[in-house]
């Protein structure tokens, strides 16, 4: 039995901070941002629009393009860094605002990797039997935890959402398989350092900027070409494919360079690779869901091609999952 994802939607917020703008806040350029990520500009959520609003939008539209009733749903995966608040979860509060029935309802914390983590943990949960309609979210209000005075990090990222209604029957692309893991030895590669139980927030935690995210840029850069490129090539193995039978590859939307030097090590075409990244920046967890439905608006996949949705990030965290069209 083969997962199906019915429908998929998408959602960022209407302002757009692009590379020009940013330069007058910190000290940035359009040039060292265009030329060291990919990235023009990102979209910035409204102060009042929390990520819960963010999936909202994408998981209403993901509902209509799979033509079903919210009744229907009887599962709700939300992956997020940024959730509204740190209990109940944002899955919960989503579930109250969509109008869903009383279904099981979690958060899951994987980073990037977070929406096909979820991806993998859906098809299992359909799998099992006893669940038959799972609404997955990746969404993401990165802004809420950027140092906007840290030029290395705060022109990497984006909010926005993507959802997807995954079913184990009818039409659209299947899930073939999936391979997630993680290295969890050096977590302050890319991290929060306060706001949880080893570092509650206090005077010092907010003066020394300790709820912002902090990031080794040159070591996840590394670690993030490594790891897509091992889950790609595990993924197809244990699926019996080589990569010169992928037709589409959807990447993390984190850094071209970060792209590029993935397809060189897999000898996979780069223009087989979907980017988005340069409107968008990282939408950490939303990314792939956001870059995968601005795919299909474009009509760029075909019935019965190969491809590989792949992603990677704090933790360190990876995931790849392999879809049939
Ligand atoms: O979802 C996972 C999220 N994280 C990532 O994907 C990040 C992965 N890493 C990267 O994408 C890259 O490492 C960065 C884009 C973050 C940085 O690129 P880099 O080529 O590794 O640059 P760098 O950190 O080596 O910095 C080079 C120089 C430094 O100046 P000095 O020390 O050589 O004088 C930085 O201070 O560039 C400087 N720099 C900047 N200059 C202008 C760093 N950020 C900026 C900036 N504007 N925004």
């Amino acid at each position: 039995m083969k997962s199906v994802l019915r429908g998929i939607g998408s959602y960022v917020p209407d302002k757009i901070l692009d590379n020009h703008e940013l330069s007058l806040r910190v000290d940035t350029s359009d040039e060292w941002i265009r030329t060291r990520t990919g990235i023009i500009e990102r979209r910035i959520a409204a102060p009042e629009q929390s990520t819960s609003e963010l999936a909202r939008i994408a998981a209403q539209k993901a509902i209509n393009s799979a033509k079903i009733k919210p009744e229907q749903i009887d599962l709700v995966i939300v992956a997020t860094i940024t959730p509204d608040m740190a209990f109940p979860s944002t899955a919960c509060i989503l579930q109250h605002q969509l109008g869903l029935g009383k279904v099981a309802c979690f958060d899951l914390e994987a980073a990037c990797s977070g929406f096909l983590y979820s991806l993998d943990v859906a098809d299992g949960m359909l799998a099992s039997g006893r669940y038959k309609c799972a609404l997955v979210i990746g969404a993401e209000k990165m802004s809420s935890i950027l140092d906007w005075e840290d030029r290395k990090t705060c022109v990497l990222f984006g909010d926005g959402a993507g959802a997807a209604i995954v079913m184990t029957d009818g039409e659209g692309p299947h899930l073939m398989g999936f391979r997630s893991g993680a290295d969890g030895s050096n977590p302050s590669l890319l991290h929060q350092p306060a706001g949880g139980s080893k570092m509650p927030a206090s005077i010092s935690s907010v003066e020394n900027r300790e709820h912002f995210l902090k990031m080794n840029g040159k070591e996840i850069f590394k670690s993030a070409v490594r790891v897509m490129e091992k889950a790609t090539r595990e993924l197809l193995e244990a699926n019996g494919l080589r990569t010169k039978q992928v037709d589409h590859v959807i990447p993390h939307q984190a850094n071209f360079r970060i792209v590029e030097s993935m397809a060189q090590r897999l000898e996979i075409p780069i223009e087989k690779f979907f980017c988005n990244l340069e409107l968008h920046g990282n939408t950490s967890a939303a990314s792939i869901p956001i870059a995968f439905d601005e795919a299909c608006q474009k009509g760029i996949f075909r019935k019965g091609e190969m491809g590989v949705l792949v992603a990677f990030g704090a933790g360190l965290t990876w995931s790849a999952t392999l879809v049939r069209f």
